[in-house]
């Protein structure tokens, strides 16, 4: 696609459901975030997702079996040495997913896994796994030499693509000038090859809504208006119809 000079729209899934209409809808990319911790289970941060958490929601993804890539973010502490990341990442692969993905410049690991042919998307800029405060990266020249060298080591430690967080759009442009693979940024400007968005922040089910993002459909108030809705008519004897009984 980056060939081709067309941009690329990745979105987050951890269900069935949602992988089957995001397959509908033409996502090439499906990323079963870790970001599932805080917007499905209530963790208060990515830190505290497990591997077991992720195989549950990578096998749920994989069950719907979406023509798009699907890639499983390797939770934190999952790929401390090369070692771990090939035991863990083969646990992703036979769950059904078809990449992982990896947080910071992991340079090992990150062979480790290219060189068993398994697929690496890189991830730099904020990173969540151990980030100690949210807010963009890339402000100063020493933050940007270290994005620069970053994004040069994963791709040429095999990365097929690089996800940038919340780096300063111009900055964003420079790393995507200067490696040949795809770059996805979230919060990271126009000028990335693709980009990707937790699919709770664009529909309005996750409270707190990021700078980066843009809400494409308010599912949250429509689902509290169901179930009000729905509280209402059990309670004035007005649901089940006659339509919804057996006679
Ligand atoms: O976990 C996640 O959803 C992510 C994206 C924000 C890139 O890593």
């Amino acid at each position: 696609m980056k060939q081709r000079g067309e941009k690329i729209a990745v979105l987050t899934a951890y269900d069935f459901p949602t992988a089957q209409l995001m397959d509908q809808a033409g996502i090439p990319m499906i990323l079963v975030g870790d970001s599932v911790g805080m917007v499905m289970l209530g963790y208060p941060d990515t830190r505290s997702v497990t591997m077991e958490d992720m195989l549950h929601h990578v096998r749920a993804v994989t069950r719907a079996k979406p023509r798009a890539l699907v890639v499983a973010d390797m939770p934190v502490n999952t790929y401390n040495t090369a070692d771990d990341a090939l035991a863990n990442a083969r646990r992703f692969r036979d769950a059904g997913a078809d990449a992982v993905k990896l947080e910071g410049p992991v340079i090992e690991p990150v062979r480790a896994l290219t060189a068993a042919d398994i697929p690496v998307l890189g991830h730099i800029g904020l990173l969540p796994q151990s980030a100690k405060q949210y807010k963009a990266v890339g402000r100063n020249p020493e933050s940007v030499a270290e994005l620069l060298a970053a994004a040069k080591a994963l791709e040429t430690a095999g990365v097929f693509a690089l996800v940038i967080e919340c780096v300063v759009a111009s900055v964003a442009r420079q790393i995507t000038a200067s490696v040949s693979v795809p770059t996805i940024g979230i919060g990271a400007g126009p000028d990335c090859d693709g980009q990707v968005l937790v699919a709770h922040d664009l529909l309005g089910l996750y409270p707190r809504v990021p700078k980066h993002t843009r809400i494409y459909a308010d599912l949250g108030d429509a689902m509290r208006k169901a179930f009000a809705a729905y509280r209402r008519d059990v309670q004035e004897g007005k649901f089940p119809g006659p339509e919804q009984s057996f006679s």
